[in-house]
């Protein structure tokens, strides 16, 4: 059992200690604009490993590389396509993670045995920091998962990350709430046509506007309906919380199904869902975190409309609602 410390992310003597773990060979959780990250150094096997098995995760999930910037990206890929030069120019920093060709240097244990690395710049000011003080020794970026429990709702304050990890890991660095809320989009930039892997941070109408308009299509899965297959990690049932989650379309039938459930004495929470959809994505996993808290048996949450962040939303408490 590892005592884990709490750091806070703006001061800078706490900002060093993390990076001293990481540059031993620690794992640690990282604020990022999405969710928190469980990461460790990317070049150090024996600390990869120890993410898996922190988090309880099969070790054929791939990792994502985090790294300072696009320069540090182009190196970790070979080769680095045009349309990832595009996507990353227009969105990086950002919550958009490219998955290109694997350079050599590159482990196996951050790819899940992978030829294909997944590589993405944050936009968190903390994390920023991190990576240009562990760059200064010698580290070229660090792989992380969300920072949960393997098939769990993703953490998005470093409260939530110790309710799922303390104990099992070094630290976590302390940077906020984070501000996206939901993981970052992912593109397969290693197709003639780009593909949309995962909906995220960034709308797939952004990706597919700037691919446009430097002469590429895009390929964001509406005609196969369903990503899972392509994505490793994707299942169909994840993002979940303790209570059993139904989406609704409607908001009429979400009001029937409450009263239904009342009359039945069942603990019955309806999921937050404001109009805005930056505030629907931010609050998303606190508030099944909230209501699981609360004790609910189930949880009632209205499926916003299937544009811009929606998209990414819809896909997160779709797979949250799935049969386990
Ligand atoms: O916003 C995010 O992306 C957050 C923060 C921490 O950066 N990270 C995150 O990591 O969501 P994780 O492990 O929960 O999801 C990463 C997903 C994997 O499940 C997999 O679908 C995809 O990224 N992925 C990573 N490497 C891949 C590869 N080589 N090939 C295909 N998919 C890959
Ligand atoms: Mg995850």
């Amino acid at each position: 059992m590892t005592r884990t410390l709490t750091l806070d992310g703006r001061a800078d003597a706490e900002l060093r200690t993390a990076i001293d773990i990481i540059v031993r060979g620690g794992i640690i959780g990282v604020p990022t604009e999405t969710v928190y990250g469980l990461a460790a150094d990317a070049g150090n096997e024996d600390a990869l490993r120890k993410i898996f098995a922190a988090k309880g995760r099969p070790e054929s999930h791939p990792l994502i590389l985090h790294v300072a910037d696009v320069d540090s990206a182009r190196r970790v890929a070979n080769p680095w396509p045009h349309a990832a030069e595009v996507l990353a120019r227009a969105f990086w920093p950002g919550p958009l993670t490219l998955l290109v060709n694997r350079s050599s240097e590159i482990s196996k244990v951050v790819t899940g045995g992978r030829d294909t690395v997944a590589v993405r710049v944050p936009s968190h000011a903390v994390f920023a920091r991190l990576l240009a003080g562990l760059a200064e020794r010698g580290c070229v970026g660090l792989a992380a998962p969300s920072a949960n429990k393997f098939g769990s709702v993703s953490p998005t304050s470093a409260r939530h990350v110790l309710a799922d990890l303390d104990g099992l890991i070094d630290a976590v660095l302390d940077g906020g709430e984070c501000s996206v809320g939901v993981e970052s989009t992912i593109v397969d930039c290693t197709l003639a046509v780009p593909r949309l892997l995962r909906p995220g941070g960034v709308a797939a109408e952004s990706v597919r506007a700037a691919l446009v308009a430097e002469g590429f299509g895009f390929d964001d899965g509406s005609d196969v309906g369903h990503t899972e297959a392509i994505a490793p990690g994707m299942l169909p049932s994840h993002y979940a919380p303790r209570a059993r989650v139904e989406t609704f379309a409607d908001i009429a039938e979400l009001a029937d199904r409450r009263d239904q459930l009342v009359r039945q004495a069942v603990n019955v929470e309806i999921l937050p869902h404001p109009e805005d959809l930056y505030e629907y994505s931010k609050r998303l996993y606190a508030s099944l975190r909230e209501c699981d808290a609360r004790g609910a048996n189930v949880i009632l949450a209205l499926l916003p409309p299937e544009e811009g962040l929606g998209r990414a939303i819809r896909d997160r408490l779709t797979k949250a609602a799935a049969d386990r």
